[in-house]
């Protein structure tokens, strides 16, 4: 079977644990969109890896991971991060890892860009990683951006930045900020050529062949459905498809080839840069799942904005992306709250609402209606669920029925093992 693993909320849901327990089920592994803007983190006993660009699904023996056309690919970024992943001894090798010719480059001036953007915007700014996302995704919509496939020719990489830089330049010129060099940018690409190289391949064809050999497929969304460019908070998004269809175009796979759409949702809500928030708590409260939880960004250490479980969200994601089932994690950070709440619905303009508006303005207006639960004492490391306290189960129970749809998975621990499968 081939699986679909995504975010239903803003990101951070867990998505590395659950895509690290389902690659046992699985032959290759790929991401589809985004980049380095991502961290995914997976704790094996003592061992804790965060994953950026490479497929959580490189920490499991024997398994192919691709880094599909879809996602923007910052060289400095995977040079990095292949070399920690190497210094806590996982193989690497590029006989376990490719990357899609046809993905994009993030270059130097996408960077600069993204950090100066989000100054220039001031309180209005959308909170990006500053990892170049957005204007790496500008250039490939714009039909100017560099792919990888471009590392295989010095002479037409070298024309390519030239050009590139040469406009980029001007509009440096018109905002009165130091320009970039061609000639540094190629040296320093050409560099990165030699170490991609070996990993450069026509993915759209290798996983093609999977599929037809009928090989097992899991695809790693990055983000969350609420951080998609078309579905979510626009504009305090990231500029790529998180949701289902980012799986078709960012791989070059058919529909066909998912056979099941797995949603991580988290059993609160956090989110990480601006944008409405209606589930929010700037209480006592907040701070105590963002210290419990950990709540703090994985790439970019930005305490996580906490709130409770909003299943507007979540009921939204579900239908956008057909959902089949849904990974429950973070159950174990509830622990020990007296009364736990739920958003099951908004208060807009006097009514309730049972749907995120479109207009930001006005989904910044909707008040979040609450559904109230007692709390329970423990569910830390259960691994069945009949071990869990009454009321976590109830909790479980009123979501799977709200949504229409299963907990297959159960998450009470950040170790590979506190889990429940169902
Ligand atoms: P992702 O971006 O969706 O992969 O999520 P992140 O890795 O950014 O954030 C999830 C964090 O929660 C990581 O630090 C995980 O190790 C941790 N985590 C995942 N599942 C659980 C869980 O069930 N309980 C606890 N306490 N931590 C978890
Ligand atoms: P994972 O895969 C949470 C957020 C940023 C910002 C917005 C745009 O770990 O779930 P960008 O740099 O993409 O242009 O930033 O999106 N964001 C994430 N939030 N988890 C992520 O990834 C995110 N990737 C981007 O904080 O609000
Ligand atoms: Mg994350």
């Amino acid at each position: 079977m081939n699986r679909l693993v995504l975010g239903s909320q803003w990101g951070d849901e867990g998505k590395g644990k659950i895509v690290d327990i389902l690659t046992e089920e699985a032959d290759v592994i790929v991401r589809y969109q985004g980049g380095s803007n991502a961290g995914h983190t997976v704790c094996v006993k003592d061992k804790k890896f965060i994953l950026h660009l490479i497929p959580s699904g490189i920490l499991r023996h024997g398994k192919v991971c691709v880094i599909g056309n879809g996602v923007v690919i910052d060289p400095e970024s995977f040079i990095e991060e292949k070399k920690t992943l190497e210094a806590l001894g996982v193989d690497v090798s590029s006989e376990r890892l490719l990357i899609s010719e046809k993905a994009h480059l993030v270059m130097p001036y996408h960077k600069e860009f993204d950090s100066r953007m989000e100054s220039v915007l001031g309180e209005n700014k959308i909170g990006t990683t500053k990892r170049g996302i957005g204007p790496a995704y500008t250039d490939k919509h714009a039909r100017t951006g560099i792919r990888v496939c471009d590392l295989q020719n010095k002479d037409i990489l070298a024309i390519k930045i030239k050009e590139r830089v040469k406009d980029i330049n001007r509009i440096c010129e018109l905002y009165g900020v130091e320009k970039f060099s061609s000639d540094e940018i190629i040296e320093k690409y050409y560099k990165y050529a030699e170490e991609l190289l070996p990993y450069i391949r026509n993915t759209v064809y290798y996983l093609n062949g999977v599929f037809k050999n009928k090989r097992r497929i899991l695809f790693e969304g990055a983000q969350g459905s609420m951080l998609d460019i078309d579905f979510g908070t626009y504009p305090f998004v990231t500029s790529s498809n998180p949701s289902i269809g980012g799986a078709f175009t960012g791989t070059g796979l058919p529909h066909k080839a998912i056979d099941n759409v797995m949603a991580v949702v988290k059993a609160y809500t956090t989110r990480v840069g601006n944008g409405p928030f209606p589930s929010e708590l700037n209480d006592n409260m907040g701070q105590f799942i963002r210290d419990k939880g950990a709540e703090y960004g994985a790439t970019t250490g930005r305490p996580r904005r906490c709130g409770w479980l909003d299943l507007v969200v979540v009921k939204y994601a579900a239908m956008i992306n057909g959902v089949d089932e849904m990974a429950l994690t973070k159950l174990d950070v509830l622990d020990g709250i007296d009364t736990i709440k739920v958003c099951v619905g908004y208060e807009y303009r006097g009514k309730k609402i049972g749907y995120i508006p479109s207009q930001l303005e006005e989904y910044a207006k909707c008040k979040p209606i609450y559904k109230t639960f007692h709390g329970w004492d423990s569910t830390k490391g259960a691994k069945r669920y009949e071990e869990l306290p009454d009321n976590a189960k109830r909790y479980i129970e009123f979501i799977e029925k709200f949504v229409g749809l299963r907990f297959t998975i159960i998450s009470t621990g950040a170790e590979r093992e506190e889990t429940i499968r169902r």
